[in-house]
């Protein structure tokens, strides 16, 4: 599936919330130190951005009669016009906010080829790291007022997320108990494998792509062995002795170690994990914050049924 294949990820709890609650997953205080609300509303506008153009300009090309005759309901595209005018009002309040410092659109390479499944697959991802994003974010910003804007766009980002892999494909639609944080390194990770080229005079936003991780094959369920790959980000072979497969479901990873090996390690899924599932690559077992992540997230669709058994999606 072509959303395994994209590599990306983002995921923060905030150290005040690590003090009271039982996570593991703690943010360290070398995490991005000088980030502003503005760098953050920013980084939020950047993702807007490209999930606003991904819409609007697959949305062009897929014809009502595209959707029907890919196997969807007539009302999927309808509502899919819908998820297309929210992101267009995402991008537009946060314009507002940012004034002159906002940044413009880049240009994308979403690789959807005219093709109905590949866009809905491609758009429960998009909707999926937004979530993910935003909630990795939230303890970035300062300002109140903007944390209520940014849990009302999370939430609908969760809504249209639930909505594609839920009543558009037939799969689950929640994950755990938890969704799943994301840092803002890991979160660009993802977005840029689709981002060609962004305007030059564009606000810098202090995040940088970690080295991307490919999973073969990046078709395998739980408890199947997969194939992990990825340099150092000089683009030298990696010696795994000391680095752990940090599978990011909810808000506890499963840290599995690496081992001894050069640039290509095999990882068994584990069994147990559901759902959207991240897998970065980490010096920490404890943490899976950006400070400790050395390569990828790479993203995972575990679809499964009401009585949690994995199973295809329809479409
Ligand atoms: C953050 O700001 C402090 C104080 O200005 C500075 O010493 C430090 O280098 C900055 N860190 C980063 C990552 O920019
Ligand atoms: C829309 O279709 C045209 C013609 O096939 C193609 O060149 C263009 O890349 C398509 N746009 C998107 C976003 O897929
Ligand atoms: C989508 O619809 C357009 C216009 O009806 C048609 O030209 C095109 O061949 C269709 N594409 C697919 C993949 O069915
Ligand atoms: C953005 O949304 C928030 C929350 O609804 C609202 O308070 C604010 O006025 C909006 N800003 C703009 C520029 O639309
Ligand atoms: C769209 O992509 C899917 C998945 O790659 C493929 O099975 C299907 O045949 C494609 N549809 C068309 C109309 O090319
Ligand atoms: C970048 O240039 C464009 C076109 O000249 C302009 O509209 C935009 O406001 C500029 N962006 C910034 C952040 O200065
Ligand atoms: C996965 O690999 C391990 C050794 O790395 C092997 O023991 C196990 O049988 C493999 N599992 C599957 C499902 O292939
Ligand atoms: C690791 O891989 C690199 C590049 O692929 C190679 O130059 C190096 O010799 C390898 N090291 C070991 C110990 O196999
Ligand atoms: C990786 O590092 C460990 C510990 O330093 C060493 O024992 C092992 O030989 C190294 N493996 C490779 C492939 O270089
Ligand atoms: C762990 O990885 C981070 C992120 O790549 C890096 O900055 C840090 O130096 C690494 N720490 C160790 C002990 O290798
Ligand atoms: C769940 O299992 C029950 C009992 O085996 C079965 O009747 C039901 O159809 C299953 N539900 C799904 C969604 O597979």
């Amino acid at each position: 599936m072509l959303f395994k294949t994209l590599l990306f990820s983002f995921g923060l709890i905030s150290v005040h919330a690590a003090s009271v609650l039982p996570i593991k997953r703690q943010s360290s205080t070398q995490d991005h130190p000088n980030i502003t609300d503005t760098d953050i509303l920013n980084f939020a506008l950047t993702l807007e951005h490209l999930e606003n153009a991904f819409y609007t300009t697959s949305l062009q090309n897929l014809t009502a009669a595209n959707f029907t005759k890919a196997g969807f309901a007539p009302a999927v595209r309808e509502f899919y016009e819908q998820v297309s005018e929210h992101e267009m009002t995402h991008v537009a309040n946060l314009t507002t906010i940012l004034g002159s410092q906002a940044v413009q659109p880049c240009t994308y390479n979403f690789g959807i080829n005219n093709n109905v499944s590949t866009f809905v697959a491609i758009s429960d991802m998009l909707e999926t790291i937004g979530t993910s994003a935003y909630i990795g974010a939230a303890h970035y910003i300062q300002n109140q007022a903007l944390l209520t804007t940014a849990a009302a766009i999370l939430a609908v980002e969760a809504r249209h997320s639930t909505w594609i892999n839920n009543a558009v494909r037939g799969g689950n639609p929640w994950s755990t108990a938890y969704d799943t944080p994301l840092d803002l390194n890991q979160v660009f990770t993802l977005a840029s494998s689709v981002i060609a080229s962004c305007p030059s005079n564009n606000t810098a936003i202090p995040v940088i792509a970690n080295p991307p991780l490919t999973v073969t094959p990046a078709t395998a369920n739980p408890g199947e062995n997969i194939t992990v790959s990825f340099t150092s980000p000089t683009g030298g072979a990696v010696n795994g002795t000391g680095l752990f497969a940090a599978f990011l479901s909810g808000i506890t990873p499963t840290f599995i170690p690496l081992g001894s090996g050069n640039g290509t390690f095999t990882v068994t899924i584990p069994p147990q994990l559901r759902g959207f599932v991240y897998l970065a690559i980490t010096n920490s077992s404890s943490a899976a914050d950006d400070t400790v992540t050395v390569a990828g997230p790479a993203f995972f669709n575990f679809a499964f049924n009401a009585n949690n058994t994995i199973t295809p999606l329809k479409n």
